[in-house]
């Protein structure tokens, strides 16, 4: 099994988009080995669309821009695997990639035998320029079984954006994870709408193939190609949250060569990473507190018996949040209740009636690794 628990890495495309080169990426790899980064668990480095010369060589393989990655891909995977990382390359099951650089329909068995041969152990794969005569599962599937035959583990991210009810068919592909989501912007709106997005499509992911959120914005502010606004820390903390609560894989966005100390903080929050790869990889769930979108309480069961529980406020207004630990499984008739502290600011839980309640304010969350006790 390739993975067993949601990945985690960087990706060259929310900040550079088409300004990929050795250069930027042997220099991420130095900070994600040596900052911190890597001990936290990021471990792919992915080179995203562009990175490509426009033809094919004379025997139909894919060539790396030779001015954008003068020493080819080969070499680039040897750095980053000398420094206990691994690498991540970028294709498209249509006839171009989304930024119109060759893509792998009809060549799936010589690409997955390429970025093998480049010793590449992860590949993400779009669903731009797709022939509308043929259905995108079989063209996944294709690649799927090219990666399952290509002599090496190579990791599937189907990156599909959740068209064409992705979700019935990506589990039958081998993908390992699959994009459930359109591409993320740096703002809280974007985040917002990825976030409710989820709600429906939750049982979809899981282990084996995990419901992929799409890259993390986290320490963007507003740089880059998928910059625009920017978000404030507070909305930085709902996204990173709210990916690791929904199992989601992350991937960070932003240039760690200029990471500030807030954003690091949030991207290597070491209770909330272990919530995202717990090993029980449960479902979450969502309870909408008055039916309403903007307060989502997310649940989720973890391996030890402790519960993962967060309050998300996506509102423009403070709120008043609440649920009764009874809703949890944790029954004060049985005898038990709960303690845990939030895993941002340690505050301990509040609880009044065997009722965890929290006033969270606009953009805000509140998330407990909660423990069950006995009622003494
Ligand atoms: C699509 C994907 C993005 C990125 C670009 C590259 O939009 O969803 O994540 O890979 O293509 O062109």
């Amino acid at each position: 099994m390739i993975t067993h628990v949601p990945p985690m890495g960087w990706n060259t495309w929310n900040t550079f988009a088409g300004e990929v080169d050795e250069q930027l990426v042997l220099s991420s790899a130095d900070i994600l080995a040596e900052s911190g980064l890597k001990d936290a668990g990021y471990e792919y480095v992915v080179i995203d669309d562009c990175w490509a010369l426009k033809e094919r060589d004379k025997n139909g393989k894919l060539v790396p821009n030779p001015e954008k990655f003068p020493h080819g891909m080969k070499y680039v995977a040897d750095y980053i695997h000398a420094k206990g990382l691994k690498f991540g390359m970028y294709s498209c099951c249509g006839t171009m990639t989304c930024a119109e650089f060759p893509a792998s329909f009809d060549r799936e068995y010589t690409d997955a035998r390429t970025f093998a041969e480049w010793d590449v152990d992860f590949l993400k794969y779009d669903y731009c320029f797709k022939p509308s005569s043929v259905e995108g599962k079989l063209l996944f599937r294709r690649m799927g079984l090219a990666l399952a035959n290509s002599g090496r583990d190579i990791l599937f991210s189907g990156c599909s954006g959740g068209l064409d009810a992705t979700h019935e068919w990506i589990g039958s592909t081998g993908a390992n994870m699959w994009r459930s989501t359109p591409d993320i912007m740096d703002t809280w709106e974007s985040i917002k709408n990825l976030i409710i997005r989820q709600y429906d499509i939750l049982p979809f992911g899981g282990q084996g193939c995990f419901n992929d959120m799409d890259m993390l914005v986290v320490g963007m502010n507003g740089r880059g190609h998928v910059g625009l606004k920017g978000c404030t820390a507070d909305e930085y903390r709902v996204h990173f949250a709210a990916w690791c609560l929904l199992g989601s894989p992350l991937m960070i966005g932003c240039d760690i060569r200029n990471m500030d100390a807030e954003a690091k903080a949030i991207l290597t929050n070491p209770a909330l990473i272990a919530i995202d790869r717990d090993a029980r990889c449960a479902h979450p769930y969502i309870i909408r507190q008055s039916d309403n979108d903007e307060y989502p309480l997310i649940v989720r069961h973890l391996a030890d018996g402790d519960i993962a529980f967060g309050f998300f406020n996506l509102s423009d207004s403070a709120a008043n949040l609440w649920i009764p630990l009874a809703d949890l499984g944790i029954s004060f008739t049985q005898g038990k209740s709960a303690e845990g502290k939030d895993v941002y600011t340690g505050k301990p839980l509040a609880l009044k009636n065997e009722t965890l309640f929290a006033t969270v304010p606009p953009h805000g969350c509140e998330v407990y690794r909660l423990k069950i006790k006995d009622i003494k």
